[in-house]
């Protein structure tokens, strides 16, 4: 794909709860630190609070709902969102805390161009409570992860990863903030570096 670098790469984010990591792709967009634009945001729970942080975007970032339960299969749940990303033209798409599995229909159809971000250095602590389970397991040192997506949980290629100290007395709390500090920027210094290398020439 050939762009100059005054176009914008046009991301899809899913999300499924607080959004503070859509949070800071619009953040990095606004302050122009990250080339991208997002075309469209969409969660499996409509009353997922990041919804309500693209309310004030201008102009109007749309939202659109896509529900589980609204669909007989996983597949047709999977290709309901790949239509939504399709028809609002994405070219990459974000997981920021979406927290469901997409299955091998969806990875091919966008292949190479989905990036989930996770709270471990994967592949250690796939799937829920991940700070959870890195405290369960003693471990002195934890981090995020941004990673290409393949069809298994919190599996594929990494692309970057943050290292952060457990320390003496953390809890899952004061782990995970300390995590997500690092996952707000790690992410959209990821998907520029990734715009700058794939996409960029
Ligand atoms: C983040 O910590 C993200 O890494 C994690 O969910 C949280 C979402 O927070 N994702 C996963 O665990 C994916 N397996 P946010 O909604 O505030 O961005």
């Amino acid at each position: 794909m050939s762009r100059s670098g005054k176009v914008k790469l046009r991301l899809g984010v899913l999300v499924s709860g607080r959004g503070s990591n859509l949070q800071a792709i619009l953040d990095a967009i606004a302050e122009g630190t990250l080339s991208a634009e997002v075309a469209v945001v969409v969660s499996d729970r409509p009353d997922a609070p990041a919804l309500s942080r693209i309310d004030d975007a201008a102009p109007k970032i749309p939202g659109v709902v896509v529900e589980r339960g609204a669909y007989p299969t996983g597949e047709a749940f999977d290709d309901a969102i790949a239509d939504v990303l399709d028809e609002h033209g994405v070219e990459l798409v974000v997981l920021a805390g979406f927290m469901r599995v997409l299955g091998a229909g969806f990875v091919r159809r966008f292949q190479g161009r989905v990036v989930n971000i996770h709270p471990s250095l994967l592949p250690s602590f796939p799937g829920l409570h991940a700070q959870r389970q890195a405290l369960l397991h003693g471990v002195k040192v934890s981090g995020c992860t941004v990673h290409l997506v393949d069809e298994t949980l919190d599996g594929g290629p990494i692309l970057a990863q943050t290292a952060v100290p457990v320390l003496p007395g953390d809890t899952e709390e004061s782990l995970s903030e300390r995590i997500l500090k690092e996952e707000h920027a790690l992410l959209p210094k990821t998907i520029q570096e990734m715009i700058e290398a794939r996409f960029n020439n």
